[in-house]
């Protein structure tokens, strides 16, 4: 077999391929990430005999998915009810947010399920390995672990320990002796995610990828590398917050809203089964411009505080910020109060924060939003027992959202007493007992609402 090198350029954000050196890529517009990288192809002297059969979709028989229970409920919820056999899943974040330290305790609950698993890193030392792992707990000795970045010795460790679940932290790190250039270049992602591919497939084993992600949060090298994996889960959070949301972006085996919440604790990351007792912890008591609102994640309901500030403005343009949400929603919802309501904000600073830093963009937040930026405004505070939710269009009506029946059960479990709700949703409801139901149409209905409590 002859073996051809070529030059090629690749663009590092999307993986787009060319034969020149181009100032901005016709795939993704973005400008000067193009880089030279060495590839050498082998080029078979005849052409490859095909034997492909076609089959009838009856004829396949359908068999259950074999799932493991990684013992995390959160972390189960995300996959979709489990490890799924032989999936590749791929784990980015940002650096230092908990990625190695949450597979490392998916590895003791697997060897304490008596698996074999496989950790293989290509950052950390043995060493280092060892002192995270002092601080999460025991381990049995089911956990294999190997410091290696060459892919070829880790497939055969792979193929000679058969492991039922392998994690590489992290693919940045790989490399094979197939592609020259240098690992974390688009290349070599390729090509070792296309290797560990294989191995997942070919021998039904579980393997568990992290991923570095750029300044501009999303995988660094090429978006090929989400196209290629079977799930792509994302560990985001506030690094000087102790939380950390484990988000489903891509799932072959399951829904992609739902998220994971967990707690970096000194003995690793801990498990938060109710968020929203968790995230309405520290709400100040009477204080305007703070109020509570609902959004659904997935099929769980998560309630959040919403604060905003309005004061005077001191320049010609005045300052708005939105911490947690939507920018530019929050300037329309500023425009809607404005337009509808005859509100006069236009000569007002106004900041908009998500306490707690959680980041939410469901439409069934905008009334929290504007609520919290009139009770600013008006100097009115509203009731500390009182949620509310619904999309706000830009008539200033309230639309209704989906799933009202969970987001007043979980209202009424933390001990909420009213809650301002889309008439449209009201009507539909089958009578609720123990929390008071105020339906309104539009915005000025709900501040009527959060005046007459
Ligand atoms: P790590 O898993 O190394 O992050 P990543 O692999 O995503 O880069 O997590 C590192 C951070 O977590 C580090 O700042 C220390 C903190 N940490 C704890 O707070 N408690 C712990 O038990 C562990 C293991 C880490
Ligand atoms: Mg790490």
């Amino acid at each position: 077999m002859a073996k051809e090198k070529k030059t090629v350029y690749f663009c590092q954000s999307c993986g787009y391929e060319s034969s020149k050196w181009m100032g901005q890529c016709p795939g993704c517009r973005e400008w000067n990430s193009f880089v030279e990288e060495k590839i050498e192809r082998s080029i078979s002297a005849k052409a490859k005999k095909i034997d492909a059969n076609v089959t009838k979709l009856s004829a396949i028989q359908l068999k259950e998915e074999e799932r493991i229970s990684t013992d995390m409920p959160e972390l189960n919820r995300v996959l979709g009810g489990g490890i799924v056999k032989g999936s590749l899943v791929l784990v980015g974040g940002d650096p230092g947010i908990g990625k190695s330290t949450l597979l490392l305790q998916v590895c003791r609950n697997l060897s304490k399920q008596k698996f074999q698993v496989l950790y293989i890193s290509g950052e950390e030392s043995l060493q280092q390995i060892k002192i995270r792992a002092k601080r999460i707990g025991e381990f049995t000795d089911s956990l294999l672990l190997l410091c290696e970045t060459n892919l070829e010795i880790i497939q055969e460790v792979i193929r000679r320990e058969r492991p039922a679940v392998v994690i590489i932290d992290s693919i940045q790190t790989m490399y094979s002796e197939n592609v020259s250039s240098a690992p974390g270049s688009v290349s070599q992602v390729r090509e070792s995610t296309g290797v560990l591919m294989q191995i997942a497939k070919g021998m039904g084993i579980t393997v568990f990828i992290v991923g570095h992600v750029t300044k501009e949060g999303v995988v660094a090298g090429p978006r090929v590398l989400e196209h290629m994996v079977d799930t792509v889960l994302y560990f985001e959070g506030d690094r000087h917050a102790s939380y950390r949301i484990l988000r489903g972006v891509k799932n072959r085996f399951g829904s992609t809203n739902e998220i994971g919440v967990f707690e970096m604790r000194s003995e690793g990351l801990r498990e938060v089964e109710n968020p929203s007792e968790f995230m309405l912890s520290g709400k100040p008591e009477g204080a305007s411009g703070s109020v509570v609102a609902c959004s659904m994640e997935g099929t769980r309901p998560i309630l959040l505080e919403i604060q905003a500030l309005v004061c005077h403005s001191n320049f010609g343009i005045p300052r708005r910020t939105a911490a947690g949400t939507d920018f530019n929603r929050v300037n329309l919802l500023m425009a809607v109060l404005e337009k509808r309501l005859g509100m006069s904000l236009s000569a007002c600073d106004a900041y908009v924060n998500i306490a707690g830093g959680i980041r939410m963009n469901e439409p069934a937040i905008d009334l929290g939003i504007v609520l919290a930026i009139v009770s600013s405004h008006k100097e009115i505070a509203i009731d500390e027992k009182t949620i509310c939710f619904g999309e706000v269009g830009l008539s200033g009506e309230v639309r209704a959202v989906s799933m009202a029946e969970q987001r007043i059960q979980e209202a009424k479990k933390l001990g909420f007493e009213v809650c301002i709700l889309p008439q449209v949703c009201l009507e539909t409801l089958s009578s609720a007992s123990g929390i008071r139901l105020i339906g309104v149409k539009n915005v000025r209905e709900a501040v009527q609402a959060i005046r007459g409590l």
